[in-house]
């Protein structure tokens, strides 16, 4: 069956409620508005970034599984998107039974909040190359994991994202740190931790993966994103680029992989496959059933971006993962803690004709919180990188 819109604000209203309201979802909401779609947005605390495009905003504790129950049950959304991680995912899969739509699948988003659900789920039961893991829940038997692993080693609370508690443990000397570090960067159900042997890479990649309907059989078909090459500072992204170049062989494998993956996570929508990539060997690291920090670059890169690819394989159209561009992207961060903050230096940044911003308009700025990106278009991907950071330096933060 296809599609109907209905007019936003009437009761023929095509309704969506994005749980979670930061810049990426700001972006799907944009393409949504573009649809007709009524769009509510929800996060934890005002003015988020993704309330200030939307019709309505909501906010609350969306961990807590009664607020979040009684705010899907009030909107009656056709279709609810977990734009984060930290929900009360068990209310999804309870209410996915009862007939909600939840994108891209209610096991998706249960599995992909938790390092452990996914990577077992990648590991042993679909077979895909992984880095070495043990799990630990207790300091005694997460020095045992570490050995068990070896030196250098990666560890991360399985509750956490974008670095969070997360470090690279270089010798036993520094297990203990790791451990207690670890313990105050989960969300929830703190405790246990994933420790994973460090992957030797040349480069790591997400593949931006559509899982969109076929617009006449209304079949579900995958397509991908030329891969995305990025940088990340201690967990965090900070700048990325799109094409990576890679051998043929290590794009079918990575293509292979992400095929295995989201085919078993199900639903319609985009993904972010993050793979490591040595020559020709292609590992699973994680993945995200929605759009990913690093693919920022493809509002710069391709026809549809990765929130427009988003917006319209959630609603049941035909995407086009095709790009126009090759480009890079470049955060911009705060550099303090404050509120009511302002950015000048746009006249510059956006001097030359390949370049672009977008600021967030977060409430509440961190030293090191996202603030906006800055993206560049070029000949190669090294001066689309050195033109996208140029752009992000020009732009000053100041405190009111
Ligand atoms: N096993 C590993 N081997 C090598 N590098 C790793 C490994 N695990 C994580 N990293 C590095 O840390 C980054 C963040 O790890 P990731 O698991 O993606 O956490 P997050 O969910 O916070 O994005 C990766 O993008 C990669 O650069
Ligand atoms: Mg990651």
């Amino acid at each position: 069956m296809s599609v109907t819109i209905g007019t936003p604000l009437q009761s023929s209203a095509f309704k969506v409620l994005l749980l979670g309201s930061g810049e990426l979802g700001k972006e799907v909401v944009i393409s949504l508005q573009r649809l007709g779609v009524e769009v509510h947005a929800a996060d934890r605390y005002d003015h988020a970034p993704a309330m200030q495009v939307a019709h309505y905003s909501h906010t609350l504790n969306m961990a807590d599984p009664t607020e979040l129950k009684q705010l899907i049950e009030s909107v009656k959304p056709n279709l609810v998107i977990p734009e984060i991680e930290a929900i009360a995912t068990q209310v999804l899969v309870e209410l996915e039974q009862t007939g909600t739509h939840i994108i891209p699948s209610a096991k998706a988003v249960n599995l992909t909040m938790n390092r452990e659900g996914i990577r077992r789920l990648a590991a042993e039961e679909l077979g895909l190359p992984t880095s070495a893991y043990r799990f630990a829940n207790t300091l005694e038997s997460f020095r045992a994991a570490c050995d068990d692993i070896g030196y250098p080693n990666f560890v991360k609370p399985v509750m956490s994202s974008s670095g969070k508690g997360q470090s690279r443990v270089k010798s036993f000397e520094e297990v203990d740190a790791a451990w207690e570090y670890a313990q105050t960067g989960g969300r929830v159900n703190q405790g246990t931790v994933i420790v994973e042997s460090q992957i030797d890479f040349d480069f790591e990649i997400t593949l931006l993966t559509v899982r969109s309907k076929h617009p006449e059989t209304g079949e579900i078909e995958t397509s991908y994103c030329d891969p995305i090459g990025h940088r990340q500072d201690s967990g965090d992204y900070v700048e990325s680029w799109q094409p990576q170049i890679m051998t043929a062989v290590a794009l079918e494998e990575a293509k292979r992989i992400a095929h295995k993956v989201t085919v078993a996570l199900g639903g319609c929508g985009i993904f972010g496959v993050e793979l490591f990539v040595k020559g020709d060997k292609v590992w699973f690291s994680e993945v995200s059933p929605r759009p990913h920090d690093t693919g920022l670059v493809t509002l710069a890169s391709q026809f549809q971006s990765e929130f427009e690819l988003h917006a319209r394989a959630i609603l049941g159209l035909p995407v086009n993962t095709a790009r126009h561009s090759t480009a890079a992207s470049a955060v911009i961060y705060a550099g303090v803690d404050d509120t009511n903050l302002s950015f000048s230096g746009l006249n510059l940044a956006l001097a030359n004709p390949n370049t672009n911003l977008r600021l967030f308009g977060k409430p509440e700025g961190f030293k090191r919180r996202r603030m906006g990106v800055a993206t560049a278009r070029a000949e190669t991907t090294d001066q689309a990188r050195e033109l996208a950071t140029q752009t992000a330096q020009l732009i000053s933060v100041h405190q009111n």
